[in-house]
């Protein structure tokens, strides 16, 4: 088929032809932002889900609704070598900035600029990687302690009653969230509370991997009660078709059953892998419908691309040690896999593989499902180790 008219977009973020089997968590959004926007309280969002199952791409779509609706929005991917501070500061200025320019003289968001530069420059001292240009003076005491989690809810609450006095609305987006630290996370979720206290008109949505609500809750007991944390997972059957056929439907090319068939088997719906294998699908068919044997003869470029590229930059990430764990877990096939019988496997008792398995969370590679379970972050790696590391060590 034509590359040209290739509908299917893999890639991190990238928006699907057709976002497909996410209606109710796009409901849930809302009516957030519609409660919120009229005062009214509501629990703000934390999605989780694995890698590559698209929750960069609801952040995006919700940010879209969002502003539809009035707000004003910010969106950060949070990272593990710079602070939330300095993530969040200059969209900040920015932010108010436009507040400003809504209000008349002498309004809240003046005040919030000032509150906003002490808090940036209590930042300089405390990390010194940032610099932006506030052209006000500070208001000292406010904001500018250099504890985030005193700092963070007063900015955020001066933030807040700039929005209320402009008859606006604040949204703030934190995509890669359990890359925070555990005292910026708090920080974040304090703020959310005495938002709510308040009930001023700023909220949260946030994604991240399936670590989060555990961080979360360790981080602030009372976290569940101010944030849902809906799942995001791999597509059901019915959807993984849906999400292959309409697009291509749309432009007068359809699947064989079969072809559909086993492209869910191999991607088990994960909405990453479908637009890989959708994508490469097409530009091996020569007619439609597209058959069962070109979903074949795609699937062997597709796995070696995602050996070379999407799992590649995993493993290159990881020590050997780590990487023997990994090839252990797999071995005992999909998980979730209980720390004892990985213990086994390796002959040693549970303690001595802490240490790694503390590194390989923090990696973001495996997460804890539940107690005394881990599980790989990433769908289809335990297939991916088997092959990369054929021996087991
Ligand atoms: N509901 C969906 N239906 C079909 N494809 C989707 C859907 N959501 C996301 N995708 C695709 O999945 C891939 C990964 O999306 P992304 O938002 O980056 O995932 P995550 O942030 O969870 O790692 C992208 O190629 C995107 O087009
Ligand atoms: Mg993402």
């Amino acid at each position: 088929m034509d590359p040209l008219k290739n509908p299917y977009s893999p890639g991190a973020g990238a928006p699907p032809p057709e976002l497909v089997g996410r209606d109710s968590i796009l409901m849930q959004a809302e009516i957030l932002l519609g409660r919120i926007k009229n005062s009214k309280p509501e629990k703000s969002l934390l999605m989780t889900g694995l890698r590559g199952v698209g929750k960069t791409v609801l952040l995006v779509e919700i940010q879209k609704q969002a502003e539809k609706l009035g707000y004003k929005t910010i969106f950060v991917e949070a990272h593990e070598d710079k602070s939330l501070g300095a993530l969040l500061a200059p969209y900040l200025r920015t932010l108010l900035y436009s507040l400003d320019r809504m209000a008349g003289i002498g309004n809240k968001a003046r005040r919030a600029l000032s509150v906003l530069r002490g808090f940036i420059g209590s930042l300089k001292v405390a990390y010194g990687d940032i610099s932006i240009g506030l052209d006000i003076e500070p208001e000292l005491g406010s904001a500018d302690s250099g504890d985030i989690e005193i700092d963070l809810p007063q900015l955020l609450v001066a933030i807040g009653e700039a929005a209320l006095d402009g008859h606006s609305a604040v949204a703030i987006f934190v995509d890669e969230i359990q890359y925070l630290s555990k005292k910026e996370l708090g920080a974040l979720i304090m703020a959310m509370h005495k938002l709510q206290q308040r009930q001023l008109p700023v909220l949260l949505v946030g994604a991240g991997l399936p670590v989060l609500p555990g961080l979360a809750g360790e981080s602030k007991s009372y976290a569940e009660r101010l944030f849902n944390f809906p799942n995001i997972g791999e597509l059901s059957k019915v959807d993984a078709y849906k999400a292959l056929r309409d697009p291509a439907l749309a432009i007068g090319v359809d699947f064989e059953e079969k072809a559909l068939e086993k492209i869910y088997d191999m991607t088990h719906g994960y909405p990453y892998f479908l637009q890989e294998w959708g994508y490469k699908t097409w530009n091996k068919a020569q007619s439609s419908p597209i058959s069962y044997t070109t979903v074949n003869l795609a699937t062997q470029e597709v796995i070696e691309q995602l050996d070379n590229n999407f799992f590649r930059v995993r493993f290159d990430r990881l020590t050997p040690g780590e990487r023997n764990f990994l090839r252990t877990m797999a071995e005992l096939g999909e998980g979730p896999y209980k720390a004892g019988d990985i213990a086994d496997k390796c002959s040693v008792k549970v303690s001595a593989l802490s240490s790694t398995r503390a590194n390989l969370m923090k990696k973001g590679m495996i997460y804890s499902p539940s107690y005394g379970y881990i599980a790989f972050t990433v769908p289809l790696f335990d297939q991916f180790m088997r092959r990369a590391m054929p021996n087991q060590p």
